[in-house]
């Protein structure tokens, strides 16, 4: 059946015997492109069996070893960046010049992890008992970091490749195995990535990839007894899942309402490239996206109508034209944003631009003078539509930010360091840029979000901690 993409388990291709499929639409043509396997729940026990045997091994394979193992995979992945790129661009429908820069950082991403791993894998501890009171120094105690077992991934539609290898990379130089469960739109860039490890040479079972329902298979995958760690990167469902996951540790990426505060003295030439790029770029579907604007009233004016300039130069159309917007990733997604510019549009916020969809293509669209009321200001579209809230103090701005259930992200553009440190103290979130856009790379950096935005930190070095654990061997001297 040579139009239904296989699933990988047990380093082998394979059909799933439920003889059933799962469509991903293009959403660009809204028709099938592809298919992917309705893998059951009996196949999801086989892999979890293989993988658990297969990390026994694996964690006594040399460092080093698995490492070669990591570098070659990423230069595999980059070897293979257009057929990659183009999967994305018919499953998500990602700009052609994006698709490609996801594949290469990808590939970078895999390699620094590796180049990472083997420095911070290859330390441990070593501490003497008498530094507490009441203890002689007869104990030595030697520690080091051991894995943690079977990972778990999930990552989202957005970067279905890169958030895919930020998980499996950390995972495995670590001495994890890994079962992967792509998003659907995704599946099949996912299913490509997977190959350039299977080229790499891993051992069968050391990274597995399941594709199927949500519904059938997602909740018997976070709740399966083998998993020992799940790293997930999306939407609500992580919410969901954080309460019927066991007691294993939990990474998690849940999306964001990233504000954008503008004070007085801001460079509004800077903000509005920033706005643009921050906002619009994969038409706003980034968890980091600019999601709200907070402008002191002053400046806002001058500043709207400088965005509006730009959003009149945006290319708007399919994603193999590298048009900088492009059909977001669903009908539902395009009418759930319909829903936000509509309740907008009765509460009376100011359109700059008209509201114009075809399809799951929609305009860019700027809304100014938003209101606490409108759901806009505080829900986030997944969509190029962009809030503008004036604000006529920095606390005003503070609390805007601060009053939302998510905490990912914010920016801050002024000329005035010390204003700008005293604003991002105070504003409730993992990271604060200053005078940029809010950006979760480069890859090395920490990335966390507080409240509904997430559990535990990511970024190269925190992912490949986070999973790990603590082994101590004490010895005890007479
Ligand atoms: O939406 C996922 C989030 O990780 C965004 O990453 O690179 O667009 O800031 P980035």
């Amino acid at each position: 059946d040579g139009d239904v993409y296989k699933y990988y388990a047990d380093g082998e291709w394979k059909k799933s015997s439920s003889a059933k499929t799962v469509a991903i639409i293009n959403p660009t043509t809204r028709k099938t492109q592809y298919k992917v396997q309705a893998c059951t729940q009996e196949e999801v026990n086989k892999v979890m069996e293989s993988a658990k045997t297969a990390q026994k091994s694996w964690a006594k394979t040399p460092l080093w070893k698995r490492a070669e193992l990591l570098h070659k995979a990423a230069a595999i992945l980059k070897e293979h960046k257009a057929p990659i790129a183009e999967c994305l661009v018919k499953e998500i429908a990602k700009p052609a010049k994006d698709a490609v820069t996801e594949v290469v950082r990808s590939g970078d991403l895999v390699s620094y992890t590796a180049e990472e791993g083997v420095r911070i894998l290859g330390e441990g501890k070593f501490l003497v008992s008498d530094s507490f009171p009441g203890n002689e120094r007869t104990k030595y105690c030697l520690t080091s970091k051991i894995p943690l077992g079977v990972i778990l991934a999930i990552p989202p539609f957005n970067y279905p490749v890169n958030l895919a290898v930020s998980k499996i990379a950390p995972a495995l130089i670590a001495g994890n195995s890994l079962v992967l469960k792509p998003p659907t739109q995704g599946a099949v860039s996912a299913l490509h990535m997977v190959h350039c490890f299977h080229l790499a040479g891993f051992p069968k079972g050391i990274i597995s990839c399941v594709t199927g329902k949500g519904s059938e298979i997602g909740d018997f995958l976070t709740m399966h007894p083998g998993v020992n760690c799940i790293s997930f990167t999306g939407g609500d469902t992580g919410i969901a899942i954080s309460k019927k996951a066991g007691m294993v540790p939990l990474q998690m990426e849940l999306g964001g309402k990233d504000a954008c505060i503008v004070l007085e003295d801001a460079d509004l030439d800077l903000v509005a490239a920033n706005i643009i790029k921050g906002g619009f770029s994969y038409s706003g579907q980034r968890c980091t996206a600019v999601k709200v604007v907070l402008v002191m009233e002053s400046v806002a004016d001058v500043l709207v109508d400088k965005v509006k300039a730009k959003i009149a130069k945006l290319t708007v159309g399919p994603p193999e034209d590298d048009c900088d917007i492009t059909p977001v990733v669903s009908e539902s997604s395009a009418n759930f944003i319909e829903g936000l510019v509509k309740d907008a549009k009765e509460k009376g916020a100011t359109f700059c631009q008209e509201y114009k969809r075809d399809g799951n293509l929609i305009w860019p669209l700027l809304l100014d003078n938003v209101r606490p009321d409108m759901r806009i200001a505080w829900e986030e579209p997944f969509g190029p539509v962009l809030p503008v809230i004036r604000i006529n103090s920095i606390e005003e701005g503070i609390h805007h930010c601060n009053a939302s259930n998510f905490g990912l992200q914010g920016c801050v553009f002024t000329k005035d360091v010390n204003k700008a440190i005293l604003i991002s103290d105070a504003m409730e979130t993992g990271t604060v840029q200053i005078n940029s856009a809010p950006a979760r790379g480069p890859d090395h950096f920490p990335f966390q979000g507080l409240k509904d935005s997430g559990i535990g930190s990511q970024g190269v070095t925190n992912s490949i901690n986070m999973m790990t654990k603590i082994k101590s061997t004490v010895i005890n001297l007479p």
